[in-house]
């Protein structure tokens, strides 16, 4: 009997923007744009476009197809080749259950900016009179209001997925995603009429970034900061592909989904380093990435625009959270479709509200200390990890990362493109991809990569990513 909770995709367009809005996220906007600036501009972005070719693009592909042949979730779309191979769908789980604990706080301090933005529209004040730096300690520094968006993020979540695979999380990207390339355009238009914006597109597209950061370019370096971007950006090694493939129909062409889904991650990511350095360097700020860019900078950046920025500002935080939300109810979906199918697999079924709830608590508990961590500056928790992770680690944040990013996503990613490059091998993946008549694109390309580079280069991608996070 067909499991009801489980559901669907309507058709091939809302996959892709199901995946796109899983792939185009927080990654996007704070780490790809300044990566490149601090690893050389051009360069960076052919070594990471060869890595997207080489490695996302397959294992995008190998992903999908295990979710569509099985029609299960990660841990049960694995076990079935022999319950040893669980472990790479646990992994997945595991890393969308972990991520989940920071990033939903993230798009919830994007709410609170959004307001922000949006009250001072209209003349009141959003933020205390304060400006970037000031405003971001005091509001993470109040522990009991990051946890108050956070919460209000999680609703959202909830709401969403609770509400299905079509009529959820399909409707709200159909919305979301388009919305959110129309902000990007927008506001990146806008940044071209700013006087001294050129310094941004310097910034990300020439040696200039290296100068501004005291860098200085290391092709190995540069390597693994490309790729490590690459698999998080593009949602892989978590299972989120083959929970999406898994609600796939079979006339869906998954050798071309492989390429356009990466495709358009690409395109947000040099978007968004359009919406955002040549702002923050027409505006005199100084450029940095991560949580520092996206709540400190860029609120410096806005409200030296005068009335106009509220007005940009409001803009760029909705995009954050369209962004932001539509990774989330992606994570969200691996563990819940897990625990749906689990149920159903002891002949205990539940409904998807009820899974949804579940999934939902644990995440909340999970999001809890990193909430009190308050990204390190008023640490709740006794910093261990500073003696294990590089550069005098940082945050709990960071320790969630390391697990899932570090150490899961990439170890999942070359586990999957192995067991289906020599135990299933090509019949396998070529059955499925060309299940309903479809075109395989790229067979060749596929066959090489799948069995020999894509793995070679993901191994290299593994022990140079954990020696940069770990102090060795
Ligand atoms: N791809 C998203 C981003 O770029 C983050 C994400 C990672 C979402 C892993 C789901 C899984 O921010």
């Amino acid at each position: 009997m067909e499991n009801k909770s489980r559901g669907s995709f309507s058709g091939n367009l809302g996959f892709i923007l199901a995946a796109v809005g899983s792939a185009v996220g927080l990654g996007n906007l704070w780490g790809f744009p300044y990566k490149m600036g601090a690893n050389g501009g051009l360069p960076f972005l052919l070594i990471y476009l060869a890595f997207v070719v080489l490695c996302g693009v397959v294992v995008m592909a190998v992903e999908m197809a295990f979710g569509r042949k099985t029609g299960k979730s990660p841990v049960l779309a694995l076990s079935s080749l022999g319950k040893k191979y669980a472990v790479i769908g646990w992994f997945g789980v595991l890393s969308a259950t972990i991520i989940m604990g920071f990033y939903t706080m993230l798009v919830g301090y994007a709410v609170r900016y959004m307001a922000g933005f949006f009250i001072q529209i209209f003349g009141a004040d959003g933020f205390g009179g304060m400006g970037g730096t000031d405003f971001f300690i005091a509001f993470t520094c109040k522990p009991w209001m990051v946890l108050l968006f956070t919460v209000i993020s999680f609703a959202v979540c909830y709401v969403i997925v609770a509400g299905g695979v079509d009529k959820g999380i399909e409707k709200f990207n159909k919305i979301g995603i388009p919305a959110l390339f129309v902000i990007l355009v927008a506001i990146a238009i806008y940044n071209f009429t700013l006087p001294g914006a050129v310094g941004g597109l310097e910034f990300m597209f020439t040696t200039k970034g290296m100068d501004v950061l005291g860098t200085k370019f290391n092709f190995f370096n540069a390597c693994r900061t490309a790729a490590g971007q690459m698999l998080f950006s593009c949602s892989l090694g978590m299972g989120i592909m083959i929970t999406y493939g898994s609600y796939m129909k079979k006339d869906a062409n998954i050798s071309k989904n492989a390429w356009i889904i990466p495709a358009a991650d690409t395109m947000a990511a040099l978007l968004a380093g359009l919406a955002i350095f040549p702002a923050v360097f027409a505006q005199g700020q100084a450029p940095n990435g991560g949580p520092g860019l996206l709540f400190m900078t860029m609120h410096d950046t806005f409200t030296s625009m005068g009335w106009i920025g509220n007005v940009v500002g409001f803009l760029f935080y909705a995009l954050v959270i369209f962004a932001g939300m539509s990774s989330c109810i992606s994570l969200m979906e691996v563990t819940v479709s897990h625990v749906i199918d689990h149920r159903e697999s002891k002949g205990k079924p539940i409904s998807r509200k009820v899974a949804v709830i579940v999934v939902v608590a644990i995440m909340f508990v999970l999001s809890i200390p990193v909430c009190l961590d308050q990204l390190g500056m008023g640490s709740i928790i006794p910093p261990f990890y500073n003696s294990f992770m590089a550069d005098g680690a940082k945050d709990l944040l960071d320790v969630y990362d390391l697990i899932t990013e570090g150490i899961m996503m990439p170890l999942a990613a070359i586990l999957i493109c192995v067991v289906v490059g020599w135990k299933l091998g090509m019949p396998w993946l070529t059955s499925e991809i060309e299940e309903n008549g479809n075109k395989f694109y790229c067979k060749k390309f596929f066959e090489i990569c799948v069995k020999y580079v894509t793995p070679l280069l993901m191994v290299f991608v593994f022990i140079s990513l954990a020696l940069s996070y770990l102090n060795v």
